[in-house]
């Protein structure tokens, strides 16, 4: 287990997923990750994928690591298990098995009217840098970054939202 809240456990995102990860996102998404995505970001190097389970996977999230950059690839929970907790935990845990790869910086885009991750990305502290005009088609998209989660000052924040 990399980290965990309540009856929810943060574990690896496997294989075994795939069925369960592509029905979830190809309900939840405008444009899906199909699942031949999905087993490439999973055989791919320099990638950590997680999921949240609680008796079957209710959520996942992952990351790319490009030199000392960790870019968000994808984060989704099920609606019906929603604003628990569950995204900043697995955040919590992208991060946490993020830096010891040697990731110093997170960033990440996100669609400007997507008022629940801008809010879960606040809380971690990313921050707006940019902007994509028109990048969604009917959304721009919001470039954001935070510097440093290597550093204990960081860490800390994270555990005081823990
Ligand atoms: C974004 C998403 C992953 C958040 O997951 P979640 O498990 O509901 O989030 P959490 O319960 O961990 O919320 C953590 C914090 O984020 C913020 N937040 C979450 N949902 C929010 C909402 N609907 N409105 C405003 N703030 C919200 C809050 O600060 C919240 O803390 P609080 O509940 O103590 O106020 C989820 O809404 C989702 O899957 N959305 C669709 C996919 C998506 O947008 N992914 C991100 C793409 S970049």
């Amino acid at each position: 287990m990399v980290g965990g809240v309540s009856t929810v456990m943060i574990r690896r995102l496997t294989l075994d997923d795939l069925e369960t990860v592509v029905a979830l996102e190809a309900r939840n998404r405008a444009a899906p990750w199909t699942e031949g995505v999905f087993r490439d970001e999973l055989a791919a190097e320099n990638r950590i994928y997680l999921a949240a389970d609680e008796e079957g996977l209710v959520g996942f999230g992952g990351l790319m690591l490009v030199g000392d950059e960790a870019h968000v690839t994808n984060l989704l929970v099920d609606p019906a298990r929603r604003r628990r907790g569950i995204g900043l935990e697995l955040m919590l845990a992208l991060i946490q098995a993020a830096v010891p790869e040697g990731a110093r910086h997170l960033t990440l885009e996100v669609r400007s009217k997507n008022e629940a991750a801008r809010g879960l990305y606040a809380r971690l502290g990313l921050v707006p840098v940019g902007i994509r005009r028109g990048y969604y088609g009917d959304d721009d998209a919001l470039i954001l970054w935070v510097h440093d989660i290597d550093v204990d000052e960081y860490r800390e924040r994270l555990e005081g939202l823990r």
